[in-house]
């Protein structure tokens, strides 16, 4: 039996100077990367602003979404950037020993997701658990792995992580990322696929992984133009995915971005693709907080987490 909370976490980045939520309100946030402040759009904002317009109105980026786009699926939040032109064309930031780079996206982000970050703290305690339990490094396997900060701090905690993407320039961003953290030889394999493929053609080749992260878009295409649909595929994904756990099963993270779900409904079905392996079960959201006392939380994504082993 896997127990499973019915208590949904929120968690927030921590200890991260680098960047900060500074204020948010009237469908938009405020945020530091870095020297820099962009303002980004944010449904979620259902309030007023806290600061001044004077702090609003020195930024170095506003994205402005392209509403004509809300419903097209493969739009992908895609608007335009108003950019300074002080500002340069990307820069370096940095988080624990990691050391990468922002620059703003035609997605709306900035090429990483600060609100993950928790779930990269759990998966090193997993990992340095797993080590000592078993002496050996656990293999992880990173789905829509994008620019590689859940890989690359993975395997500074001692993981051996295949991390995999369908499009190039992700991957080449995550290998500029490996490069500039001083990780180019740890034990990371990239790979440029299609990930419900890869997972189908691991399955067959026997492979396993003590665990798996996922972190699928609504709507993506592979390589070879093979459409993922979140609604449609993943419940087949996801068994692909129990098919590729060892024998010692770490643990398997699913993070859902999309909107028109729940934390309820992810957790219902990664608890059905689990069944029968024990562990435990954990839910909730990713959220970002203002960075001042008692400052006011911005759900980003759900997420549902399962352990083999209770670390803390
Ligand atoms: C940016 S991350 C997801 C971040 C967040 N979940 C969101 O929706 O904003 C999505 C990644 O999935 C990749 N992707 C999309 N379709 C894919 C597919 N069929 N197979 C593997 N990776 C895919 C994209 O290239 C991208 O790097």
């Amino acid at each position: 039996m896997i127990n499973s909370s019915p208590i949904h976490h929120i968690l927030f980045p921590e200890n991260w100077p680098a960047y900060t939520l500074l204020d948010s309100g009237h469908g938009r946030k405020l945020e530091a990367f870095g020297p820099y402040r962009f303002i980004r759009p944010e449904a979620q904002a259902l309030w007023a602003p806290f600061l001044d317009d004077s702090e609003w109105s020195h930024v170095d980026g506003i994205f402005a979404s392209d509403r004509s786009d809300d419903n097209d699926e493969a739009s992908d939040g895609r608007g335009r950037w108003q950019l300074s032109p002080a500002l340069p064309e990307s820069w370096e930031m940095s988080y624990e020993d990691l050391r990468f780079v922002a620059q703003p996206t035609p997605f709306r982000h900035l090429g990483f997701f600060p609100e993950q970050s928790p779930h990269w703290l759990w998966t090193a305690d997993q990992i340095k658990a797993f080590r000592s339990r078993h002496q050996r490094a656990p293999r992880l396997l990173n789905l829509f792995a994008y620019s590689g900060l859940a890989s690359l701090h993975a395997a500074q905690a001692g993981a051996e992580v295949t991390h995999l993407d369908a499009s190039k320039k992700a991957v080449a961003q995550a290998f500029e990322n490996r490069d500039l953290s001083a990780l180019s030889d740890a034990p990371i394999r990239f790979i440029t696929d299609d990930a419900s493929r890869f997972v189908e053609r691991e399955i067959r080749r026997g492979r396993h992984y003590d665990g798996i992260m996922l972190d699928p878009p609504k709507y993506g295409r592979g390589p070879k133009g093979e459409v993922w649909r979140l609604e449609e595929h993943l419940p087949d994904l996801l068994a692909g995915c129990r098919a590729l756990l060892s024998d010692t099963p770490l643990l398997f993270i699913a993070t859902i971005y999309a909107i028109r779900t729940s934390t309820s409904a992810v957790q219902s079905a990664v608890g059905d693709a689990l069944a029968g392996m024990g562990g435990i079960l954990q839910a909730g959201e990713l959220a970002i907080r203002e960075e001042r006392e008692a400052g006011r939380a911005i759900g980003q994504a759900l997420y549902v987490r399962w352990s083999g082993h209770e670390t803390s």
